[in-house]
């Protein structure tokens, strides 16, 4: 079953428009066009869509919220920032099938009630922001966007901004105030950004898989779509399998498929021994081959103590360190931390000197009590979600493979030859 990669997958599918008008694109907003903002709403709520950039928030509340607020001019906004280490779904609807976004956006925009629209996308994806920029121009030549689309009273536009390389700047707030000129931190929430967004004006921003799956619910219905898959989160997803597995890539699925159908069925089978799996990234707590029979679904993920996030599995076969992988995952996020708030800019430092300790040799036992009092209090007490998850693939690391850390904390080896045992780094 497939509804994002329906198009991509089709033999000499093209991204331009000839090629998406031939596979009924752009139907969708015309029939929206004829419906009324809460018919829409009342297909968006049924379908039980929720967001795919990794909070898992229902969309038809989110759209609603925006829709009801009587504070003009209103936004919508597409996070295709795609910066968590492992996901690199969006790049693949934003080079391929870029109308799909597109048609999407207008929808948004025409049920909120809103006339503007930006993209923000990742500054490295040089290719997918030449695509899109042809799209927009070509959806403006066919007036899917512009004045009086297709002879209505509803006018809207979309405008490209670049990324500058931040990972952060994929949380929503800290993407605002990015794509207002300003530094690219994170806002203290609430308010969300569903009021008080873009121009601090009511703004609905999605990531673009959860934007992808609009089109299909206008033209087939919510409950239909609420049928596919999970009963929880219904729908698809766009899996993106790394690491150590025999057919690494994007795997479009429907989201009761279990983590070892994900494994094997689509990933065809892990290469050597499975150790574990990150689910969401590294911002995601290590699922194990205890976990294998969980659906991977929000819910069920989450059930599993790790989240899906936005569905980066990174598979880990037994060949590799997990205190080597700790501190790596602490040091991404030590790098990416935008410093504004304490727990998280003085955490992720504390965490990967420690860390770094205990690869060389040099940790005592009271260090992993450290690390999981920095977890907690970091989880706590940061302002936004990098911080809030940084530790977590270390907390899991640890609950799940001490044995690797007090190998390397009492007998000074790392059983793997991976970590630096005596030297320094
Ligand atoms: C540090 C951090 C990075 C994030 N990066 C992204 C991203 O690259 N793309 C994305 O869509 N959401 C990202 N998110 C989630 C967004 O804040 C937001 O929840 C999402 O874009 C909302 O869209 P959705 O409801 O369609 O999922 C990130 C969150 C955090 C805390
Ligand atoms: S949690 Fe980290 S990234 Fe988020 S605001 Fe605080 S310092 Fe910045």
């Amino acid at each position: 079953m497939k509804i994002i990669l329906k198009n991509i997958e089709k033999k000499g599918y093209l991204p331009d428009i000839n090629s998406y008008m031939r596979e009924g694109g752009y139907k969708a907003l015309k029939n929206a066009l004829h419906m009324k903002p809460e018919g829409i709403l009342s297909e968006i709520k049924k379908s039980k869509l929720v967001g795919r950039g990794g909070a898992a928030f229902p969309t038809g509340l989110k759209w609603e919220f925006t829709y009801k607020t009587k504070d003009f001019p209103k936004y919508v906004v597409c996070n295709a920032d795609e910066g968590e280490p492992g996901t690199f779904k969006d790049r693949l609807i934003l080079e391929k099938d870029p109308h799909l976004l597109i048609e999407a956006m207008v929808i948004c925009g025409f049920t909120i009630g809103a006339e503007e629209g930006f993209i923000y996308i990742r500054g490295e994806y040089f290719k997918g922001y030449e695509v899109l920029q042809k799209a927009i121009d070509e959806a403006c030549r066919h007036n899917f966007l512009g004045r009086n689309i297709l002879g209505s009273k509803f006018s809207f536009k979309i405008s490209l901004y670049k990324g500058a390389g931040a990972y952060v700047c994929g949380e929503e707030t800290a993407l605002l105030d990015s794509l207002e000129g300003k530094k690219g931190q994170s806002r203290v929430k609430p308010p969300f950004p569903t009021f008080v967004g873009f121009n601090n004006k009511p703004t609905v921003l999605n990531n673009v898989e959860t934007f992808a799956n609009i089109p299909e619910i206008i033209l087939k219905g919510g409950e239909r779509f609420s049928r596919i898959g999970s009963s929880f989160s219904p729908g698809t997803k766009l899996y993106c399998l790394s690491g150590d597995i025999n057919n690494p890539g994007i795997h479009e699925i429907p989201m009761n498929v279990s983590l070892q159908d994900l494994l094997e069925r689509y990933g065809g089978g892990v290469r050597g021994s499975l150790k574990g799996v990150l689910p969401g990234g590294v911002s995601s707590g290590l699922l194990t081959p205890r976990d294998l029979d969980i659906t991977m679904d929000y819910p069920g993920v989450q059930k599993a103590g790790s989240m899906l996030g936005s569905g980066a599995v990174i598979v880990i076969n037994d060949k590799h360190c997990m205190v080597d992988l700790a501190e790596k995952c602490v040091e991404f996020f030590d790098y990416e931390s935008c410093g504004k708030c304490t727990p998280c800019r003085e955490g992720t430092k504390r965490a990967k000197e420690i860390l770094i300790n205990i690869a060389q040799g040099k940790g005592e036992l009271g260090d992993i009590a450290l690390l999981k009092e920095l977890q907690e209090i970091m989880f706590d007490t940061s302002r936004c979600g990098l911080g809030q998850a940084a530790l977590n693939a270390v907390r899991s690391a640890l609950e799940k493979f001490y044995d690797e850390f007090e190998d390397h904390i009492l007998r000074k080896k790392c059983k793997f030859g991976v970590c630096p045992i005596g030297k320094d780094i």
